[in-house]
């Protein structure tokens, strides 16, 4: 496209303020905000503009909300074994693949970088982005399959992390089954309906939500790539959850055994009011319901045994067949997830005087998708009740709940569980918690049943001692 193209495109969309400063630009500062005006996707904006900018959304009907269905799967009950086998069965095939949504930086925690170089293992410091790539690796030696690994970054820290893996040699996998694409943007939009500039050659924009990873896959070719390795499910989870098993054959198993085409793991919330996702049945159709939206009557219900009402929380694992991504995203304007609206404050650039103001209150539009709305449009669904302890303790915040700290803490508790399961005896402190410091490999053992197998000689862990398992 030239700048008469584009000229063109803005005039028809109402947006040619975008180039009001272009005659003052550097040849350098054009090419940047060209750069910029390409990766807007003028006609989904243009859409959205009259039904999410101008006016808020219609409120949806007073739904009525229940809890979801959900099964369990213990280790040991026939369910558990029919899915392991379906699940290894798929990742031999090669009908599998990961992918992580890696698009945030940590600026939470106060890491400068890309959140999957945070190094978190208790004893080897190792990175998140380290601890999936062994688990993957593992799993593609356990079971004698490729299981190609999807990564989405974003425009803030898509190269950080390529060149992260390059020098890591991509942590012993095959660097053509590890694949990068770029989670697209959204730019932020006045109450006028006018798209803001950030500068004066480049336009505000922030990234589209987990829910762009749907609209990514497809625009950036990696959905093709997935039809083309015959991947059948997309194990999906976030890059914030050292506990997660990227690849887990039984989930797996149960979302094909089940005929799902959206599968998600939910655990027993820690409190009443935690800051998670609610798995519920809205007008009859499973969803989640994000803590922000749920009413505090409904978060604080019980049942009559004195059990939560609402009980099960999403922890962003979930599990998609490659088709219903595709039916999702055929129209790639138009992505079938709806578009949430928060209004931000946003620095922009002033149209008249050129000056960038930062605005005292919220003066603009920022749409994001969020993945789980995909749940209530597949065809059916399937939730899994996982053991928390075993599977989620996601590092957010510097301090505190879910901090580093916490995941540490969790890691060792994990750890500390799986070896007793073996009868290796852990010292404990007064508190209860273990008195060592534990870190079991996922190349070692994935789950307790590996760690089982694998370990002959029982090692003795002293008081305050360390013990790594490779
Ligand atoms: C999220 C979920 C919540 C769930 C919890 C579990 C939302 C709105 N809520 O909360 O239901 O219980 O995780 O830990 O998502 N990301 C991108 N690109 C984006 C936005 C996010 O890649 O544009 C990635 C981040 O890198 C991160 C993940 O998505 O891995 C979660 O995003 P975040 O905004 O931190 O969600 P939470 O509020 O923690």
């Amino acid at each position: 496209m030239n700048i008469d193209d584009i000229r063109a495109l803005l005039r028809g969309c109402d947006q040619t303020h975008l180039l009001r400063f272009w005659d003052d630009l550097s040849a350098r500062q054009r090419e940047e905000l060209i750069g910029d005006l390409l990766r807007v996707d003028f006609e989904q904006v243009a859409r959205l503009i009259p039904t999410h900018v101008q006016r808020v959304p219609d409120a949806a009907p007073k739904a009525r909300i229940d809890p979801a269905p959900v099964i369990t799967a213990k280790p040991g009950s026939q369910r558990h074994r029919e899915g392991a086998a379906r699940g290894a069965a798929m990742i031999t095939s090669g009908t599998v693949a990961a992918l992580v949504v890696a698009g945030g930086q940590g600026s939470r925690l106060g890491f400068d970088g890309p959140k999957g170089m945070y190094p978190i293992s208790p004893v080897r410091n190792k990175t998140l982005f380290r601890l999936f790539a062994e688990s993957i690796l593992a799993t593609q030696r356990r079971f004698a399959g490729t299981v190609p690994w999807y990564i989405m970054t974003s425009e803030m820290n898509d190269r950080a992390s390529r060149d992260y893996f390059a020098a890591n040699k991509y942590f012993g996998l095959d660097s053509d089954n590890v694949i990068f694409f770029k989670q697209g943007v959204m730019p932020a939009i006045g109450r006028d309906g006018k798209i803001l500039l950030d500068d004066r050659h480049r336009v505000a924009m922030s990234p589209d939500g987990h829910g762009g990873t749907l609209r990514a896959l497809a625009c950036t070719g990696a959905l093709r790539d997935m039809a083309t390795r015959g991947i059948e499910a997309v194990s999906y989870f976030q890059v914030d959850n050292p506990l997660v098993t990227p690849v887990d054959p039984v989930f797996i198993g149960l979302h094909d055994l089940t005929g799902s085409e959206a599968s998600s793991l939910a655990v027993p919330k820690a409190d009443d009011l935690e800051k998670v996702g609610n798995f519920a049945l809205v007008n009859g159709k499973i969803c989640v319901v994000e803590y922000s939206d749920l009413p505090e009557h409904h978060a604080r219900a019980r049942n009559p045994d004195g059990s939560r009402w609402l009980d099960n929380a999403s922890i962003a694992i979930h599990v998609f067949s490659r088709r219903f991504i595709e039916r999702l995203t055929d129209d790639i304007h138009a992505v079938k997830l709806p578009w949430h609206r928060a209004v931000k404050k946003v620095a922009h650039v002033d149209l008249d005087s050129g000056r960038r103001i930062e605005p005292e209150s919220p003066n603009a539009v920022k749409l994001e998708m969020f993945v789980f709305d995909a749940l209530p449009l597949a065809d059916k669904t399937m939730v899994l009740l996982a053991k928390r302890s075993e599977v989620f303790s996601p590092v957010k915040n510097a301090t505190g709940v879910d901090s580093a700290e916490t995941a540490r803490r969790d890691m060792i508790r994990r750890a500390a569980d799986w070896l007793q399961g073996c009868g290796v005896a852990i010292p404990a402190r007064n508190d209860g918690e273990p008195d060592a410091v534990l870190e079991i490999s996922p190349l070692y053992a994935l789950d307790a049943a590996q760690l089982a197998e694998r370990i002959t000689d029982k090692p003795t862990v002293p008081p305050s001692g360390t013990l790594y398992l490779e």
